[in-house]
């Protein structure tokens, strides 16, 4: 049963892209084929039940773009959606679907595009809202597995992405839920929470305030340094994202010593690149928070020499995006 619709939702994926690109119509995100989108999304990740840590396609590749920058990873296109169901299918009925698509005609496209959004529309899709409850009432059962956690923790990085959601997240009591997640004793499930967390605050002052208010910043400053090297990537990443663009609460980063914790970072030449270079990203977005408000706050950065030197030292690294980002 679940292999049939998990087929029929592809091959619509399929349809609908072939039929936007033969009529020519640019696909507006912010309307109906978002919705579309969303909901094939969350079909998918009820459908498989039990994903594999480590074995998503989409989800790592939300990592690699974090690893960059901020821009958001998710199903923010019909293209994506397809990438991702692409990754999860086989390759040789994905061809064979493909070509069958192929031999219709645009207006026998059309028309299948149609009858795929109508039958969509009927199958009552439980709402955003609704799946973000069931994954923290997950996480707030002291019998949930592991797995179940992982799975719960999974489905909250997919579904915090639109800004709506992010914001219902706390009505639902689940920041404070996934805050607790931090101190669990298993390493993947810290580190799934903090994206969790960094995903949901950022580019959003309501959110990225609400977890400031509940106390998180500390504890995640503190995960940085953890010897487990993947929760500490993402901690820095919740890190950033809850202090960018922010005064006030990057004065409560200095007074946590976070700048010690970027200082040990850089000047580690152990550290591994994926953790410096997102130190070397923190630092260039504090140094332009403060030039930008440079009446009202004094940085620590520009008092400290050694901590100016273990960034010129970077500048001898062989990664050019860090570079770069070093001399800005
Ligand atoms: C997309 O849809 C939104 C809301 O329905 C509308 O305001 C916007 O103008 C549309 N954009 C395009 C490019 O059609
Ligand atoms: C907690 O999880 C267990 C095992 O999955 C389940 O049987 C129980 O109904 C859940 N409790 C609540 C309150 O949802
Ligand atoms: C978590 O579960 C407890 C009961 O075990 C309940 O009182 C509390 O409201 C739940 N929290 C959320 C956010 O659902
Ligand atoms: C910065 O964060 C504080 C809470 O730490 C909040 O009160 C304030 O409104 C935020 N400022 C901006 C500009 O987002
Ligand atoms: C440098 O980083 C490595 C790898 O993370 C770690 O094992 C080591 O303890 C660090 N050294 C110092 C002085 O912090």
């Amino acid at each position: 049963m679940e292999h049939v619709v998990l087929s029929f939702l592809l091959a619509s994926a399929v349809i609908l892209t072939a039929a936007t690109v033969i009529s020519g119509e640019r696909v507006n995100e912010t309307s109906a084929t978002a919705e579309l989108v969303w909901s094939k999304g969350k079909l998918e990740s009820d459908l498989l039940s039990k994903p594999e840590p480590g074995n998503s396609d989409y989800l790592s590749a939300g990592a690699d773009v974090d690893d960059h920058d901020d821009l958001d990873g998710g199903f923010s296109s019909l293209d994506g959606v397809l990438r991702w169901a692409i990754g999860h299918s086989d390759p040789a009925k994905l061809k064979e679907s493909a070509e069958d698509v192929q031999r219709l005609s645009a207006s026998e496209l059309q028309k299948r595009q149609l009858e795929i959004k109508e039958l969509i529309e009927k199958m009552n899709m439980p709402s955003d809202a609704q799946l973000m409850q069931i994954a923290i009432d997950d996480l707030n059962n002291s019998s949930s597995s592991l797995e179940d956690r992982q799975r719960a923790l999974q489905e909250l990085l997919i579904l915090v992405e639109p800004l709506d959601n992010a914001n219902d997240l706390n009505k639902l009591g689940g920041l404070a839920i996934v805050i607790q997640e931090l101190n669990h004793p298993d390493p993947d499930i810290r580190r799934l929470s903090a994206w969790v967390l960094g995903k949901a605050c950022q580019n959003n002052p309501v959110v990225q305030k609400q977890i400031l208010e509940l106390g998180a910043l500390t504890k995640l400053i503190k995960m940085v340094k953890s010897t487990s090297i993947e929760e500490a990537i993402k901690a820095l990443y919740a890190v950033s994202a809850l202090i960018r663009n922010n005064l006030s609460s990057q004065e409560l980063f200095y007074a946590e010593a976070g700048d010690t914790m970027l200082q040990e970072i850089l000047s580690n030449s152990s550290s591994d690149i994926r953790l410096h270079r997102k130190a070397v990203f923190l630092v260039a977005d504090l140094v332009e928070c403060q030039l930008e408000n440079l009446a009202r706050a004094e940085s620590p950065f520009f008092r400290n020499r050694f901590f100016l030197k273990s960034v010129v030292d970077l500048t001898a690294s062989t990664d050019l995006d860090l570079q770069e980002k070093v001399v800005l």
